[in-house]
């Protein structure tokens, strides 16, 4: 079976992918909005701690178990237990990974339909098609379930091709667009008047706020989210992940890469919002709440790019062929959690399990566009802050408490010979011991008192 496997194939493809997976919109749209709205720099600070602290490690769990096993949740967890019991509840977290996983595929595609839409609309607003833009940027079940189902049939037919040919390949030719785009927008923004005031909102740090439960909360959410961590994707990806390298090293580089991504973005967007505001746009709401939800996206930052004139379509162009690109790369990781359970424990083949993968998730998407009001908070909130936490919490038991140490030690050695001497294997497995699932447990007892 081994021989079968796809294998990045090499370490830059596999530190795009994995950078993919992590960058989405958590990073460029999560992250900048939950800092602005819980003290700007006091969430930043925090949220760099946790990162270090408690996703870093949260996350060579993963890869290491997935390197070492080179199969899917589901086998690799069950594989690491020694007994039945345990078996079966590592059994267990991995398909509950492969559903949490595939709901959060469900959401992220109607917002990454939204993207889609909004990087048409620039579009037609250049081709002068007043109608078109008109449709493509006014809500509806309409455009939302069009755009979510054209994002689905692009993360498909990354899919099917494969892990070399197709995510590998499609994420070591976007990543570098990305940032590229990406700091080329905070370039600009930052010499618009009024850039200044969100700069201070952002960096300006709020330090009554650090203890704040829901600060740390969300910052720990934040941090799961965004290294993609608790549902199985960084395990598959670590399974793809050749014995040569260094593991630490590499999960090292990808968290950096996620993180500087994330601080980047409250480059652009929050100088965008304080711009915005400077030119008569609502920034807040009624409650004087920062307007961080989807308005951000739809109404705030495009009403800002409306107000450029025509040299606003080519930004408004950049901004959401950026968020689409950061989507998409994030998605096909989504997808290919159960697409690799089912093609590898059940036998299926791998462009049927993509299709068939696909079109469940995406009926999932329809069920919550027509239900919008009703279970789209709901399905973010569970997936994101209950789920996610959650499941980190058991790959941490898994790795600290079940996995035998010598086993792991091995594991870590192949790529990193001198791992024994190393400052990695000196603190790391006494985090995931211990620090790990105490800080994820500490914070929902902290949200139930
Ligand atoms: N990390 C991605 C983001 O920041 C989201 C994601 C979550 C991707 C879970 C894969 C799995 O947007």
């Amino acid at each position: 079976m081994s021989t079968a496997r796809g294998e990045f194939s090499s370490r830059f493809g596999f530190l795009m992918a994995a950078t993919g997976s992590a960058v989405g919109l958590g990073n460029i749209w999560g992250f900048p909005t939950n800092a602005a709205s819980n003290g700007g720099a006091a969430f930043l600070f925090t949220y760099v701690i946790l990162a270090f602290v408690m996703a870093y490690p949260a996350f060579m769990a993963e890869l290491i178990i997935g390197r070492y096993s080179k199969s899917n949740a589901v086998t690799a967890l069950r594989g690491l237990a020694t007994s039945p019991g345990a078996a079966r509840v590592g059994a267990g977290v991995g398909f509950a990974g492969m559903i949490t996983v595939t709901l959060i595929l469900s959401f992220y595609a109607i917002i990454s339909g939204w993207m889609l839409a909004y990087m048409f609309a620039a579009m037609t607003d250049i081709a002068r098609l007043e109608s078109a833009s008109t449709w493509l940027t006014q809500s509806g079940t309409t455009r939302d379930a069009v755009f979510a189902g054209i994002f689905y049939l692009l993360t498909i037919y990354i899919v099917v091709a494969g892990v070399k040919n197709g995510i590998e390949k499609w994420s070591s030719r976007l990543m570098p667009s990305l940032y590229l785009i990406l700091i080329i927008l905070i370039v600009y923004v930052l010499t618009l008047d009024g850039a200044m005031e969100g700069l201070r909102m952002y960096l300006v740090p709020d330090f009554s706020r650090v203890a704040d439960p829901q600060l740390i909360l969300s910052a720990m959410g934040q941090a799961f989210f965004s290294l993609s961590l608790g549902v199985g994707t960084m395990l598959i990806y670590g399974s793809y992940v050749s014995k040569k390298e260094n593991l630490p090293a590499i999960g090292g580089m990808v968290t950096v890469l996620d993180m500087s991504v994330a601080l980047l973005a409250g480059l652009l967007i929050l100088p965008a919002m304080s711009v915005a505001q400077l030119n008569g746009i609502q920034i807040y709401d009624e409650q004087g709440a920062l307007i961080a939800g989807p308005a951000l996206i739809t109404s705030v930052l495009p009403a800002l790019f409306d107000q450029m004139g025509d040299g606003g379509i080519l930004v408004a162009l950049a901004f959401f062929a950026l968020m689409s690109i950061a989507a998409l790369t994030s998605s096909i990781s989504m997808l290919e959690v159960p697409v690799a359970y089912f093609v590898e424990d059940r036998g299926v083949s791998r462009r049927k399990a993509v299709i068939v993968l696909g079109a469940v998730a995406a009926s999932v998407s329809m069920v919550i566009i027509w239900n919008f009001g009703l279970m789209f908070d709901w399905v973010v909130r569970l997936t994101t802050e209950f789920s996610q936490p959650l499941l980190g919490f058991f790959f941490a038991i898994f790795a600290g408490w079940v996995w035998n140490r010598n086993a792991l030690l091995t594991e870590i050695k192949q790529g990193y010979p001198e791992a024994e001497s190393g400052l990695f294997w000196r603190i790391w497995p006494w985090y995931i011991k211990f620090v790990c699932p105490l800080i994820i447990l500490a914070v929902y007892i902290q949200l139930i008192i």
